[in-house]
């Protein structure tokens, strides 16, 4: 039994940020994040809202998506690397709202490519036969954690949530593949703790997300088509075989050359940074879900997700629509 994706929902918050308001607050220009990123605008939490409640609200769309109560699902599985707290989990904050009461809850932090290692972790549970359904959120606050002074950042990442609702069945992913450099760590860190511990000297308050963005482009044009093409040889197909590439939504740029190296139009590459900016683990879910309500896949389409981010962490998936 494999997982196939049978509901998808998402969350944007309402407040939204153009390159000409982030253009008020450091020195920087709507030209040259366009150009650079592909981003115009984005989605920024407001202050009643966390990482747990647009997940709810993602997950309650995806629920009713797939025609399921909480009270039935096995899994929740939340994909993130800003949850509200340390302990407990995301996940077991929106099972307790949910209702999902024989579900087992957990985060797993595999930042950008974190919806992709769900899927892969749902999947391995179903093929073990001890759950049957899941569901996964990708969900993301990184307004908290970048410096509103870095423009070099903050330009870049931004807010939301996306949900999927998978069940074991007969066919769905078909290959999965993941991977990681933990050597290439200090490319995009986040070292966001203070140590009171009276044997450790005082650290500085709050260190905000660091990112080496040329290696971090480096490293995504050479290994996601890499990654791509290995889960599509293991389920037997090539590029050409495939109706859509929904990949995670950093940089415009960043896509087009993995789709270049494919040899594949950019028109099976919807893409959404340019209204959602980067909002790593829920890019790939809130993406699924745009191009589904826009009527974008069809029943027996195949499907190409993919994911990078820190870490270094890598990850793609290869499923049959159903
Ligand atoms: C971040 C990124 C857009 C920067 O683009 P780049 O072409 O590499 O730009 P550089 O970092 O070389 O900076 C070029 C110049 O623009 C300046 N700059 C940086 N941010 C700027 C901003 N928001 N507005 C205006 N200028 C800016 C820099 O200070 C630098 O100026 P200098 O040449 O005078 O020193 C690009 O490296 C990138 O997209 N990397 C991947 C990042 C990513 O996707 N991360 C998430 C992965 S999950």
């Amino acid at each position: 039994m494999r997982a196939q994706i049978i509901g998808t929902g998402s969350y944007l918050p309402e407040n939204i940020a153009t390159n000409d308001f982030l253009s008020t607050i450091v020195d920087t220009n709507d030209e040259w994040i366009s150009s650079r990123t592909g981003i115009h605008s984005r989605h920024l939490v407001s202050e009643h809202e966390t990482s747990a409640s647009m997940a709810y609200e993602a997950a309650k769309k995806a629920l009713d998506d797939a025609h399921m109560k909480p009270e039935d699902l096995d899994l929740i599985i939340v994909a993130t690397c800003t949850a509200d707290t340390l302990v407990p989990s995301t996940a077991c904050d929106i099972q307790g709202r949910l209702g999902a009461d024989r579900a087992a809850a957990f985060d797993l932090n595999a930042a950008c490519s974190g919806f992709i290692y769900a899927l892969s972790t749902a999947d391995s549970f179903f093929q073990s036969g001890m759950y049957k359904n899941a569901l996964l959120v990708g969900v993301e606050t990184l307004s908290r954690i970048v410096d509103w002074n870095d423009r070099s950042v903050c330009v870049l990442f931004a807010d939301g949530a996306g949900a999927a609702v998978v069940e074991a069945a007969d066919t769905g992913l078909m290959a999965c593949s993941l991977g990681s450099d933990g050597n290439k760590s200090n490319a995009l860190i986040v070292k966001n703790r203070e140590n009171h511990n009276p044997f450790v000297p005082e650290e500085k308050p709050m260190d905000f997300l660091y990112m080496n963005g040329p290696e971090v482009f480096k490293f995504a044009v050479k290994t996601v088509p890499k990654s791509i093409l290995k889960t599509l040889d293991d389920a037997g197909l090539t590029p050409e075989d495939v109706d859509l590439f929904l990949l995670h939504q950093a940089n415009l740029r960043i896509n087009q050359s993995i789709a270049h190296k494919l040899k594949i139009s950019m028109d099976k590459f919807p893409c959404n940074m340019d209204h959602c900016g980067n909002t790593s683990g829920a890019s790939i879910p809130l993406l699924l879900d745009e191009v589904r309500q826009k009527g974008m896949i069809k029943s027996g389409d195949t499907i190409v997700l993919a994911g990078f981010g820190a870490g270094l962490t890598w990850g793609s998936a290869v499923l049959t629509w159903k």
